[in-house]
């Protein structure tokens, strides 16, 4: 091992390469039904990257994205974010999960603001309110800030809670199937927004998704998975320059790349 030099002075983050998320030897087992959920994993992710993981239904992708949310424990293995261990909920996690979650009393943008609410109090709830608006303005919900959830379509909810999301503008992102609610003209339209979004940030986002083409087109790398106990089969680095267009979906080296997760899943791909 090479000797290094200590230091009491923090070092300056390294532009590309400094790892936000280390997660080792991570395996977790259900004790209800003695299911073995994820075996293994191993995973590295920069800051800045943006890694998607894909696989079966089952094959434990929302199991990894709740232990790195720290809203479930590992059975064994450790997940370290930004030095320190993930344990319980953070503020510098943002995560959207496949049911918005608004809460039923509370209007749109109130939902919106919830979480600086909660965290900072009422203050600065209401000094995010600009903010709040602007980000329902770009996801189209600029008339709706002040109806209740009720009234807002599946699609709607989802978008607004995009904005939850983004309103505290955290440094991880932890997306499960944040889109599969949206018709896919939305979608698309969403997807850009967030390659947009996690650029302009330099944010560092993790995606559970089903659709192996919004996997390519957002990451910089897709883990592919395979159930039974789930494991990581593959990382693979997509090599598409950026920023990406929806025409790229058209280009050889998209196939290409289609083709090889494809044949990784292999049956499990056809659900
Ligand atoms: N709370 C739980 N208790 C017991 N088994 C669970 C629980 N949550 C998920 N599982 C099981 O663990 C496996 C992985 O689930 P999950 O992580 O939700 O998969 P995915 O998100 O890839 O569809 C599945 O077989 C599922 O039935
Ligand atoms: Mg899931």
């Amino acid at each position: 091992m090479v000797a290094q030099p200590l230091s009491k002075d923090p070092q300056p983050a390294a532009s590309s390469t400094r790892p936000v998320y280390e997660i080792e030897r991570l395996s977790k087992t259900y004790a209800r039904n003695k299911l073995v959920a994820l075996d293994n994993v191993n995973l590295t992710i920069q800051k800045g990257e943006f890694v998607s993981v894909i696989g079966s239904s089952g094959c434990g992708k929302s199991t990894l994205l709740k232990i790195m949310a720290g809203l479930m424990p590992p059975t064994t293995g450790r997940v370290v974010l930004e030095g320190r261990p993930v344990v319980g909920s953070r503020p510098d996690i943002g995560m959207m999960f496949q049911q918005a979650t608004l809460l039923p009393w509370k209007t749109t943008i109130e939902n919106i603001l919830m979480p600086i609410e909660i965290r900072e109090g009422r203050k600065a709830a209401k000094e995010a309110t600009t903010r709040a608006m602007d980000l329902l303005q770009l996801v189209g919900l600029g008339d709706f800030a002040n109806v209740y959830p009720g009234e807002l379509s599946g699609g709607m909810a989802q978008r607004a809670s995009i904005c939850r999301m983004l309103v505290s503008d955290p440094a991880m992102l932890l997306l499960d199937e944040p889109f599969s609610a949206l018709d896919e003209l939305t979608r698309d339209f969403m997807n850009m927004e967030l390659q947009r979004i996690c650029t302009e940030r330099n944010a560092t986002a993790f995606l559970v998704t089903h659709s192996l083409a919004e996997a390519v087109i957002l990451s910089d790398r897709i883990l592919v998975m395979r159930a039974r106990p789930g494991h990581i089969v593959e990382d693979v680095r997509i090599d598409l320059p950026r920023p990406r267009t929806l025409e790229m979906i058209n280009t050889p080296l998209f196939g290409e790349i289609v083709a090889h997760i494809r044949d990784l899943l292999g049956k499990e791909a056809h659900e």
